[in-house]
């Protein structure tokens, strides 16, 4: 009894568990949706999303109508269709749905706003066509015109066509917030964004465009153009200024090879620095890549005519070079031989021990890439 208790519990915690667990692995994306639903946006940003939402709906509606009737009834019915009471309710029924950042939010909106916009739809519309504006700009005061700011929605820098120079944002811009001032795009500054930042330089100017471009990554200081030679005043790391021409000069760090690159490594200059690479291994330190570039040989290894080669592989390879050959003229005999007595199968042997010949020299010519000695005096590069 005891244990039939006991297994009944331990039932009812695994099936609870996995309940549980269950549960918590579907929602995710129901909370992110939810809580994107639930988002407050700020005053203007609501107002624009319902007003959104509502033209969306005015565009649906667009091709609506009364239902049936014929064709000449229906082109009179289009025309009081489009101010109709019905297509405002088809609008407003739909409001909101399709927004998903804030909807509750526009929901609470559109029942604050409800009134304003019937009014608009029945009395407002020829003369103030722009929705927007007649709802967000003047009568709710969330909002201003596009480029305007604050409370009273003055002109940011620069209006209408020069808005902070067209390289920034007016702050608060379209918005009853803000200051008006202009946050600039980046390599731009000042008041209205018209001037360089530092380390960029002006690359076209007319009367309504500046464009910046950021300077060479050598310059320390600003710069004239895009170039090393371009710049002023001090230089980045890893380059000095050019005393002759001016402008930044990369330093060539390899000229001390050995201070910069110790042991069996040589230097390879770049721009504003180096890189150091290994020697190859025929070599005990070396001035660059290959067994011809040693300074001194490795152990194991000869110079010959300048190069580093270990003898004991070049004269295995000799050997092994002096057995195939002598192979191969063997065969060649052999058939000569059977040429006295017989022509026919003289010839036959020599086209198979042509063919085996250039087999097998085909064959050691491709392996050879793989081959880590070296096949006569020329080591790959080891790295
Ligand atoms: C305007 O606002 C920005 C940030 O919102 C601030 O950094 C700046 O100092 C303000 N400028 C003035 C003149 O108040």
């Amino acid at each position: 009894m005891k244990y039939i208790k006991f297994i009944l519990l331990l039932l009812t915690l695994t099936s609870c568990s996995i309940i549980y667990s269950t549960a918590s692995l579907q929602p995710p994306t129901d909370v992110k949706a939810e809580k994107l639903r639930s988002e407050r946006l700020p005053d203007c940003a609501a107002c624009r999303v319902l007003i959104e939402s509502f033209q969306k709906g005015i565009e649906k509606t667009k091709r609506g109508k009364f239902e049936g009737g014929d064709t000449a009834w229906e082109e009179d019915n289009q025309k009081s269709y489009a101010r109709s009471e019905v297509r405002l309710t088809e609008i407003q029924e739909n409001l909101c749905k399709d927004v998903i950042r804030g909807e509750i939010q526009c929901q609470e909106l559109a029942e604050d706003l409800e009134t304003a916009i019937e009014e608009w739809w029945f009395k407002h519309q020829d003369l103030h066509p722009d929705i927007f504006a007649y709802i967000c700009v003047d009568f709710t005061a969330r909002c201003c015109q596009k480029d305007r700011w604050g409370k009273d929605c003055s002109e940011c820098p620069g209006y209408p066509d020069n808005v902070c120079g067209n390289n920034g944002k007016c702050r608060g811009a379209g918005t009853r917030k803000g200051n008006g001032t202009c946050h600039c795009d980046k390599g731009y500054t000042g008041e209205h964004c018209s001037e360089c930042d530092k380390k960029y330089y002006q690359s076209y100017k007319d009367e309504t465009k500046l464009l910046c471009s950021s300077c060479h990554e050598a310059c320390g200081d600003g710069c004239t153009g895009a170039g090393p030679a371009d710049c002023q005043g001090e230089c980045k790391k890893g380059w000095v200024v050019d005393q002759e021409k001016g402008g930044c000069a990369d330093v060539n760090e390899c000229v001390k090879s050995d201070k910069y690159c110790p042991g069996n490594q040589f230097c390879v200059n770049k721009d504003g620095g180096y890189s150091c690479l290994k020697c190859d291994r025929a070599c005990n330190g070396c001035i660059a890549d290959g067994p011809d570039m040693c300074v001194k040989c490795a152990d194991d290894y000869e110079k010959k005519d300048n190069i580093c080669i270990n003898p004991d592989i070049l004269g295995r390879k000799q050997r092994e070079n002096w057995a195939r050959y002598a192979t191969y003229f063997g065969l060649c005999l052999a058939t000569y031989i059977i040429l006295q007595g017989n022509v026919y199968a003289a010839s036959a042997i020599g086209l198979m021990v042509a063919l085996y010949i250039s087999v097998s020299e085909y064959m050691i010519a491709n392996t050879n890439v793989q081959d880590t000695t070296p096949n006569v005096d020329f080591l790959p590069p080891t790295n």
